[in-house]
């Protein structure tokens, strides 16, 4: 892997260079007046503290923390569509939302401060991934509900980039744009990039010859086998941002492009604590689990210990040595399948696909159950040079590697539909 050049010191916030002692005392101080607005100021809370007869003075020391119950995307559609804001809808300058698509929208908010705090969190992550004040940045995540758009626009902008919006779809012009502008960074959806990527090479262009120099790739899971692979195809750096709407947006935790090895959480704003997804309870750092964010400086929206679905284990800062790092994220506890009682994640299945000779990152995971047992097909598009052995080799890694048997369907190039935004890993056939 090739690294890049590390944000120096007299760049950096001061919330990237305190101590882990420092931090200690000051996610204290945040998190006791957070859960006193949330309780002040939401019914939600109030009902939801008093219901374990936690009043917010008895939060005196960080693992107090782990007494107030949780807060789940229930609790938030419950509310839909102001209920959990702290602030009247009059301090509220804008309002995101999910799509909506597995059930009743959630809707979040922010104070202009809440904007100005993201804004300089992104503009933050940006420089972590090794984005400088000058650089042209395209940013082809979706603009308008969804988070990616405007929260990675306003953060490059802070930055002192030049911003091209160009929002997702429409694959040629995006080729046309990189090339003309002369993009040094582009913020996008890893599996996104790669449409763009198989534009270029459509039109007999090699990647490595535009000016992009810097990816900064979240919003939905990727592996380092797709790091290695996108890296290797196009000559840029491959970086992990991570965010959700419930808790900010994009830049909640970014990878630095200095050790590519894990996001650092943006401690100073946002609380982590990892747990177990069936028992609730509170594990230590570097064992896998959900993760649980509490805000600590969010006015308009406030979260407390709120369960992101999302998998992953808490590691010691390395680049920023304060802030803990979290573990590329494995999958959403929702995205998990379970053949013949092993439990898999589509991650698990792309490190795997990338193994093979031939084989491209575009696939996704059927589940059907036809026998009243679930079973899995991988279908995924094969290069037109791909070895005649390709699909058995996967299945024989995947049930060597992982322990289950799946039936394995190549496809041409292109036979699978191109998302826009996040990829979509994991059909369900099943029978509902
Ligand atoms: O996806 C925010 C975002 C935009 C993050 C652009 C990064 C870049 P939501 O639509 O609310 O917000 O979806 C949040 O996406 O709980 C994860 O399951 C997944 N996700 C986000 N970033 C990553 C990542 C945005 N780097 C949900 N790796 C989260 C894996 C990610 N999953």
């Amino acid at each position: 892997m090739v690294f890049g050049d590390a944000c120096p010191e007299e760049l950096r916030d001061a919330g990237e260079r305190l101590s882990v002692d420092e931090l200690r005392a000051r996610q204290l101080a945040l998190l006791q007046s957070t859960v006193r607005a949330a309780y002040e100021n939401v019914p939600h809370y109030r009902a939801a503290l008093d219901g374990v007869g936690f009043a917010p003075g008895d939060l005196r020391e960080l693992s107090d923390l782990s007494r107030l119950p949780f807060t789940t995307k229930q609790d938030l559609r419950d509310n839909y569509p102001f209920g959990m804001f702290a602030v009247p809808r009059t301090s509220v300058a804008r309002v995101h939302a999910s799509s909506g698509t597995t059930g009743q929208p959630t809707v979040v908010g922010y104070t202009q401060q809440d904007l100005d705090t993201w804004a300089d969190l992104m503009a933050r992550s940006i420089r972590a991934a090794g984005g400088r004040a000058g650089d042209v940045c395209h940013v082809s995540y979706g603009y308008g509900l969804f988070t990616g758009g405007l929260g990675a626009h306003y953060g490059a902008e802070r930055l002192g980039c030049t911003v091209v919006p160009v929002s997702g779809g429409m694959t040629e012009r995006q080729v046309d744009l990189i090339r003309d502008f002369g993009a040094r960074i582009i913020m996008v959806t890893p599996s996104y990039f790669l449409s763009i990527v198989d534009e270029l090479e459509a039109r007999g262009l090699d990647p490595r010859d535009t000016a992009l120099r810097i990816g900064i790739f979240g919003a939905e899971p990727w592996t380092e086998q797709m790091r290695a692979e996108v890296e290797q195809r196009t000559g840029i750096h491959a970086v992990d941002i991570y965010g959700l709407s419930e808790v900010m947006g994009p830049g909640v935790a970014q990878e630095c492009v200095e050790t590519k090895d894990g996001l650092h959480i943006w401690e100073d704003h946002f609380y982590p604590e990892i747990i177990d997804p069936v028992t609730g309870e509170v594990l230590p750092d570097g064992a896998e689990g959900e993760l649980v964010f509490t805000t600590l400086t969010k006015q308009a929206f406030p979260v407390l210990r709120y369960r992101t679905r999302d998998l992953t284990r808490l590691l010691p800062g390395t680049a920023r040595p304060g802030l803990r790092r979290m573990q590329k994220i494995t999958g959403r506890t929702d995205d998990m399948m379970i053949i013949r009682g092993v439990n898999v994640f589509p991650t698990q299945i792309e490190e795997q696909i990338l193994l093979v000779e031939g084989l491209t990152p575009h696939y996704q995971c059927v589940l059907t159950r036809p026998h009243n047992l679930d079973e899995l097909t991988v279908r995924v598009e094969a290069a037109p040079s791909h070895h005649p052995d390709a699909a058995r080799e996967l299945a024989h890694r995947i049930k060597s590697r992982i322990g289950i048997t799946a039936t394995v369907e190549l496809l041409p190039p292109h036979a699978l539909e191109r998302s826009l935004g996040k990829a979509k890993r994991l059909k369900d056939n099943r029978p509902k």
